[in-house]
């Protein structure tokens, strides 16, 4: 259910401060997915939210959004396509830049990534300034996906994330 996995994910999460960078607040999710347990509850509660035959590939953002997506794919019997960061995919591709605090960050994905018509659920462990997600969402979409939802385990609800994403709608399973 909501709030089980919203206590899953309160349990499972360390704060590392000053990480990667002094004054940042870190939202580790590693504990989460070393409890098999946990893990599983979480990844079966995000595909039970959506509807299984809702959609028919997952994207994960690099890199702690493989893990979530991998399991997500999986558990639903679909796909799952990498956004990466750049220069780390081999064929040609689309790429998509966006401001960080301090410079740019580049997300790409493959230009064949994406099957006419398919439905992709989006996923990330983490939503903070939503800089991030706004790139992949843009690069699905430039790359002929259609995203039909997006979801997060965590959401830092302070940071606005979500009011950039507006009018697509965000999923989370807990909002701090
Ligand atoms: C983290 C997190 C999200 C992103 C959220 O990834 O996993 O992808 O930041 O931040 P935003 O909403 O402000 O854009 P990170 O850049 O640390 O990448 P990593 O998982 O490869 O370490």
């Amino acid at each position: 259910s909501g709030p089980e996995a919203a206590r899953l994910v309160a349990s499972r999460v360390l704060d590392v401060p000053d990480f990667p960078k002094p004054g940042v607040m870190f939202k580790d999710l590693m504990p989460l997915f070393a409890d098999g347990k946990a893990f599983r509850e979480v990844t079966d509660g995000i595909v039970a939210y959506h509807g299984r035959d809702t959609f028919d590939v997952v994207v994960g953002i690099e890199a702690r959004g493989f893990v979530v997506a991998a399991a997500i794919a999986y558990a639903a019997g679909v796909g799952v396509v990498p956004v990466r960061k750049a220069g780390k995919l081999p064929r040609a591709a689309h790429s998509v830049s966006y401001a960080l605090e301090y410079g740019e960050a580049t997300l790409e994905v493959h230009e064949d990534a994406f099957t006419a018509g398919h439905r992709v659920l989006v996923v990330d462990d983490v939503l903070a300034t939503g800089g991030t997600a706004e790139a992949t969402l843009d690069l699905v979409e430039r790359a002929g996906g259609t995203v039909t939802g997006f979801t997060v385990l965590l959401e830092l609800g302070f940071l606005g994330g979500r009011k950039r994403l507006a009018p697509r709608s965000v999923h989370a399973l807990l909002t701090v």
